[in-house]
């Protein structure tokens, strides 16, 4: 594994690593809008009726996070899909080691998803204010023990040694200094990917390149200002929780990530995220963001994004041989089912297309009462 990713990998195994990458992609931009968007506003509920009420990304992740909810579940079928057939043995071991422990996160996610609807319901609205900061806070426990258990499942995978000690001992967690850094990592990248969304949601509804209405302003910033707050912290916080994370990586792991492997991608995660603190930088201190700046820093964003998800599969392809799935991979190409594919994309785009146009003019988005 001395060439750059995904080349010197046998052909069938680097398609399914590259499905894998590219669908996990698409979970990561989901799931971080659910994952910073539910503390974000646990967090924003505290500050009080009045505050809340002039800010507008608390309104529309209120409005918005039950669908960015249902996103993130369906864009993370892809890559569970993927990820059990380069990694079947390790991804199906660990989540029988962690058993019920791990299938915990299927009611936890139900109640969350109700939780969010809940947040949005007339009946809330006619509760004391206290009622709101409640459910924000339970669904933002929840939404972080789904990210807690994932974390914890994929460091199980890489950890055959600790297998015969949870099996023999019976026990449903899985404890290592790894953890928390990676979580707290996750949790703070989820940070700048909130940023930019909101902000392309905010082009919808206000003018962001010019500066804003006085009433805007939530302790004493403007709504540009802070999402660049939220952007910069979320990377401040990524890059302490990393440092944190790299000792407990082993060593041909961390060598993997420096090296041909992963050090150029590694140099992408890099160059994405000074393009992004610069350009926040310069959308704080002159109090705006234009169109073309947020199309550059969104560029950025995928690019780290990408980068992230390669160099986070270094880790893995350090720690678990996949020549051993080799000829499996090689079978799995060799199934067919496009025409059968074919008729549900279909199925499914006019079902899509049915929805969207009977609600459609009856979506209603603003302040919250
Ligand atoms: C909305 C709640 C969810 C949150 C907060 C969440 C969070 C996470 C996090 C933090 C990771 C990275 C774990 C790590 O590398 O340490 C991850 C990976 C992943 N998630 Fe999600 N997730 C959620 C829902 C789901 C759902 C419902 C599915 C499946 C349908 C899913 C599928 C995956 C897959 C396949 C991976 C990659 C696992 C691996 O490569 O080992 N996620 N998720």
């Amino acid at each position: 594994m001395n060439t750059l990713f995904p080349l010197g990998l046998p052909a069938a195994t680097a398609f399914y690593l590259c499905l894998y990458l590219a669908t996990l992609v698409v979970h990561l931009i989901f799931m971080h809008y659910v994952l910073a968007g539910s503390i974000y506003l646990a967090f924003g509920r505290l500050m009080g009726r009045a505050r809340c009420q002039a800010c507008s990304w608390q309104a529309i992740l209120v409005d918005w996070l039950p669908f960015a909810t249902g996103l993130a579940i369906t864009a993370g079928v892809g890559p569970l899909l993927f990820v059990q057939i380069l990694y079947g043995r390790e991804f199906a071991t660990a989540n029988l080691l962690l058993s019920h422990r791990w299938m915990a996160i299927l009611p936890v996610l139900i109640v969350c998803f109700y939780l969010l609807y809940l947040q949005k319901s007339a009946w809330i609205a006619r509760r004391a204010w206290a009622w709101r900061s409640v459910v924000a806070a339970i669904a933002c426990a929840g939404f972080l023990f789904i990210a807690w258990s994932w974390t914890e499942n994929h460091l199980l995978m890489l950890d055959q040694a600790a297998w015969p000690g949870i099996y023999a001992a019976g026990s449903l967690r899985y404890e290592s200094a790894a953890v928390l850094p990676r979580l707290a990592a996750w949790c703070f990248l989820a940070f700048p990917s909130l940023a930019i969304e909101l902000a392309w949601q905010g082009r919808l509804l206000d003018r962001l390149d010019e500066p804003a209405a006085a009433g805007m302003q939530v302790l004493g910033l403007s709504p540009v200002r802070r999402l660049a707050v939220t952007a910069l912290c979320g990377w401040a916080g990524t890059l302490l929780a990393s440092w944190a994370y790299w000792p407990s990586i082993p060593d041909a792991a961390r060598a993997a990530i420096t090296g041909p492997l992963g050090g150029p991608w590694l140099a992408v995660v890099a160059v994405g995220l000074v393009i992004q603190i610069a350009s926040w930088g310069g959308a704080f201190f002159s109090d705006r963001l234009a169109r073309g700046q947020l199309i550059v820093m969104t560029a950025a964003w995928v690019a780290t994004l990408l980068g992230v998800a390669v160099v986070r599969e270094t880790i893995r392809l350090a720690a678990v041989d996949l020549a051993i799935g080799g000829q499996l991979h090689q079978q799995a190409l060799g199934i067919g089912g496009l025409p059968v594919f074919l008729v549900f994309a279909v199925l499914n785009a006019v079902a899509i297309g049915w929805c969207i146009r009977t609600v459609r003019g009856q979506v209603t988005t603003g302040s919250e009462g």
